[in-house]
């Protein structure tokens, strides 16, 4: 952060938070409430009810698309170690091959959308588009030495993963 924008954040934060936080007399307060919550936790080992339609796949094909997924995961892990590295090149490649467009025929993409039903299916497809976009961010990075739009172009394909997970499950 720039000292411009973090004097502008703390006026902010100041404001926002209001005359306790010049005394900071609202921190013990705060860390009983964590505590709280992490009490409460262990009370309370049940998960939330999971209301997400289930879609139904057949069994192979259900495993097929979940050992994708870990690929997906992997393959997001891989982006983020070459960003950092300034290898937006390869970035690029990963996200094209293992999660763009060219990734469909790879993950047979197609046999499964049949199964899924439309509004999952499009996240599916914003998700390889957004992949391919991200492809060409992370080249246009390279050129440019800004990787700003490289990783705004990534947070988009995430929230598609984020999106259908939110939306759907096959178990
Ligand atoms: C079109 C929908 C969709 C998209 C897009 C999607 N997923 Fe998934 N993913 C699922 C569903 C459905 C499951 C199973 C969840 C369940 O049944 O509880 C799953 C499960 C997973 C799992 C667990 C795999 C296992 O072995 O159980 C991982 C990891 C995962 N997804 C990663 C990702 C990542 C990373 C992305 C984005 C790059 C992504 N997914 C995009 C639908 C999607």
């Amino acid at each position: 952060m720039r000292p411009k924008q973090l004097a502008a954040y703390l006026v902010t934060a100041a404001v926002t938070a209001g005359p306790l936080a010049a005394t900071g007399a609202d921190q013990p307060e705060h860390n009983m409430h964590r505590q709280h919550m992490q009490h409460e936790q262990h009370a309370m080992p049940q998960a939330p009810d999971d209301t997400r339609p289930l879609v139904a796949l057949p069994e192979q094909m259900r495993l097929h698309m979940l050992s994708n997924m870990r690929d997906h995961l992997l393959a997001l892990q891989q982006i983020q170690d070459a960003l950092a590295n300034e290898r937006f090149d390869n970035a690029a490649q990963i996200a094209e091959e293992r999660l763009g467009m060219t990734s469909l025929e790879l993950h047979g993409a197609h046999d499964v959308a049949r199964h899924m039903p439309a509004p999952m299916r499009k996240i599916g497809s914003g998700m390889h588009r957004a992949a391919s976009q991200f492809a060409i961010a992370a080249g246009d990075a390279s050129a440019s030495g800004d990787v700003k739009p490289a990783l705004a172009a990534l947070a988009n394909v995430t929230a598609q993963c984020v999106a259908c997970h939110e939306g759907f499950r096959v178990q």
